[in-house]
């Protein structure tokens, strides 16, 4: 269908509308309560039945503000196409081949949440391998590729949401009973022409109101994640906190102030149509951008489009890139230089970086790490002091964990020297109390220093979201920032230069590298393509100068 375009002309919405007309006259719509019990490929829809009418939308300025357009592109619409999560899951499966098909079944939870709610109505276990590789032929294993699709966010349940029992990816569709009559939960009040509309055109689906489309606990569903750690035979052997934004939300004051969706989703201002058919104006419409900080992945969505069966087109999947370069620069965190001071021998100061997000920063996947880079010049102009350099290779220079896997870089609250790097991450502990990057073979943190939101308070967060490490006794790592001291030689005359900037890097160093070791398709094609992208797989986000007199 040629409805998916990006702008819209008066004469095509007036082709629609009789499009429609003559189509739904024709729609063969049985009977509510016709439907058979396992006929589960009929709980979804893939995207492509819902973008046909909510496309095409601008906002008072002309601005387009299409939901299918702005969704294809984000990391959601694409979480099973991500070489990434492939080749995890791959190595997964090699380091513990006994529960392959249990691995692959957790593992499309959320990634393919569609096709895995399908499999489990009906029973079975999701294979992903036996879907690899998704091709970009419309209707191949449609249902699996569509990622974190429309239909599934919109027909969750209100049940146990915020909850244990909506966590790791458990939510709750409309039963099978109806299939011709199924919600579709949105925020707004929709009458019952609108209704009969949608309903006709998509064979049963009912927008519907519900106030669970803007509480926080929605995606806290699939943005909590535990995950269980196995030994010998496949067996449990403990469990690690793996993603815990929202549970870190929770325990900050943006609990009570801005969800999820108000920073993940900007609103809209002004009242606009959210469909292209007969759309009356809505006030509080909200873009599915779902910006995040994956500028990496965006990139090689965009630069590897048709390896990777991406559907979204070239000039969204470079807007998405952008968009997540500019959320990252302008609301992730702020840096600031302070008692700046002459020593003997050199010169001191603290850095001091706010955290702005509404959890750790980084937060969720234990590969996202921050870091200072921080340099000091003389008069001349020449450089005589600098720690955490990005190299080409995506390791920063000095950081142990990055030159040796058995190693880490600790937290630290006084920097006398260029081979010590602060380092905001996470470092996963395996069972020997080994340094790890195997999701599955890890059961805690030697290290967690992600700076706090505003409002954590360290001494009264449970374990899953506690500080690990150094940083748990620092006074000046606490709620909404945290603060180093560096006192560092400085040879060469004054006035000195002092420059730090907080770099943050979506895959590390180490957690890109190690999946080298695995001699398979998925792992060797993630690391070929981090390799092209590592001299710019960092980014910095914000930045603070001095300079210091005498
Ligand atoms: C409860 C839902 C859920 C389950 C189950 C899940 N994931 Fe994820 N996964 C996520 C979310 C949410 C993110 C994105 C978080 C972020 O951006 O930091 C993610 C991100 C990832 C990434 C990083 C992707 C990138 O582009 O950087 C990898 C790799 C990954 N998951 C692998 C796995 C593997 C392997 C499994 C099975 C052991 C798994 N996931 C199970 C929710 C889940
Ligand atoms: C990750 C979950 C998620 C996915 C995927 C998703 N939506 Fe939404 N959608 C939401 C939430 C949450 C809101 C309510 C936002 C608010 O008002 O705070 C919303 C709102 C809407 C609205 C009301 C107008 C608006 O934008 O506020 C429409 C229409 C809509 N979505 C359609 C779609 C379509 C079509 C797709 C697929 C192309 C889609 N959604 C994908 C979560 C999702
Ligand atoms: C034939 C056109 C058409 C198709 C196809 C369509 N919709 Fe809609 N949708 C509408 C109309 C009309 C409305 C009501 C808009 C309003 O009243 O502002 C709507 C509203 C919505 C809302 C908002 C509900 C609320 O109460 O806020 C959501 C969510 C939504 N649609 C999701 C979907 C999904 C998911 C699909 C694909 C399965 C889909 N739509 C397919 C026409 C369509
Ligand atoms: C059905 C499960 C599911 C639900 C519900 C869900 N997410 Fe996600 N989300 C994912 C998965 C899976 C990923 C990771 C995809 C990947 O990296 O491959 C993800 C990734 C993201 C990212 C990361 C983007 C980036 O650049 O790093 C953001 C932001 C996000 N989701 C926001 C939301 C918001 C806001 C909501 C609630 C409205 C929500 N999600 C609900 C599964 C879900
Ligand atoms: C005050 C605004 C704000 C709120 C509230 C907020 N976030 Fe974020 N979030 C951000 C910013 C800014 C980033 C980018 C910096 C980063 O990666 O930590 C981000 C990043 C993320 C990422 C991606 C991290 C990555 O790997 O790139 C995920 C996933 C995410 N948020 C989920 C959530 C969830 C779930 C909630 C609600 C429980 C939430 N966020 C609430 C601002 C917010």
């Amino acid at each position: 269908m040629e409805w998916v375009v990006k702008r819209s002309d008066a004469w095509i919405n007036s082709v629609l509308l009789a499009a429609f007309t003559v189509c739904a006259a024709f729609l063969h719509v049985p009977p509510v309560g016709a439907a058979d019990k396992k006929d589960v490929q009929d709980m979804f829809h893939t995207s492509d039945r819902c973008v046909a009418c909510h496309n095409m939308l601008k906002d008072s300025k002309g601005n387009d503000i299409s939901i299918g357009l702005d969704w294809s592109a984000s990391i959601m619409a694409n979480s099973a196409r991500d070489p990434y999560w492939q080749g995890s899951l791959r190595r997964e499966t090699l380091d513990h081949p006994e529960v392959s098909d249990d691995i692959q079944d957790e593992c499309s939870t959320c990634h393919m949440p569609m096709q895995h709610l399908m499999d489990r109505a009906a029973g079975r276990k999701t294979a992903v391998f036996a879907r690899l590789p998704l091709s970009n032929e419309h209707l191949h294993n449609a249902a699996a590729k569509d990622g974190v699709s429309c239909s599934v966010c919109h027909q969750i349940e209100s049940d146990h949401l915020g909850s244990k029992a909506s966590f790791n990816g458990n939510v709750t569709v409309a039963s099978l009973e109806d299939l011709r009559n199924r919600p579709e939960y949105g925020p707004f009040l929709v009458d019952a022409g609108h209704k009969q509309v949608m309903q006709s055109s998509t064979a049963g689906f009912v927008p519907t109101q519900a106030a669970h489309m803007r509480d926080a606990g929605l995606c806290g569903s699939c943005h909590t994640l535990y995950t269980v750690a196995r030994g010998a035979g496949g067996k449990d052997v403990g469990q690690l906190a793996e993603q815990m934004p929202y549970l870190e939300w929770l325990h900050s004051d943006y609990k009570d102030r801005q969800t999820c969706q108000d920073c993940h989703m900007p609103p809209v201002s002004g009242a606009v149509p959210v469909t292209a058919l007969y759309g009356p104006p809505r006030e509080g419409m909200h873009l599915h951008v779902f910006v995040g900080g994956n500028f990496l992945m965006e990139r090689i969505f965009e630069e590897h489009a048709s390896e990777l069966a991406v559907e979204a087109q070239p000039r969204e999947l470079q807007d998405a890139v952008k968009r997540a370069e500019e959320f990252m620069r302008r609301e992730s965190a702020r840096v600031t230089l302070s008692r700046l001071t002459k020593t003997d021998d050199g010169v001191a100061f603290d850095v001091t970086v706010d955290n702005l997000t509404g959890h750790k920063l980084p937060t969720a996947y234990p590969s996202r790490r921050a870091w200072l880079h921080v340099t000091v010049r003389d008069a001349g102009g020449n450089l005589v002091f600098e720690s955490g350099a990005l190299r080409p290779d995506g390791s920063i220079e000095g950081n142990d964990n990055d030159a040796d896997a058995k190693k880490f870089e600790p937290h630290y609250t006084e920097i006398t020297r260029p081979d010590e790097v602060e380092i905001f991450e996470p470092i996963l502990k395996g069972p020997q109390g080994e340094v790890t990057t195997g999701l599955l073979t890890a059961v805690g943190y030697l290290k967690d220093n992600r700076i706090l939101p505003s409002g954590f308070d360290k001494a009264t967060a449970v374990p899953d979201i506690a500080v690990a490490g150094r940083a748990a006794q620092d006074p000046n790592f606490t709620g909404g920032s945290a603060r180093v001291r560096y006192s560092v030689k400085a040879a060469g005359a004054g006035p000195f230069q002092i420059t730090a900037e907080l770099w943050y890097q979506p895959v590390g160093y180490r957690w890109a590298h190690n999946l080298a070791a695995y001699k398979a398709a998925e792992p060797e094609r993630f690391v070929r393509y981090y390799e092209e992208q590592s001299a710019n797989s960092a980014l910095v986000v914000a930045s603070a100068q001095g300079s210091l007199n005498e």
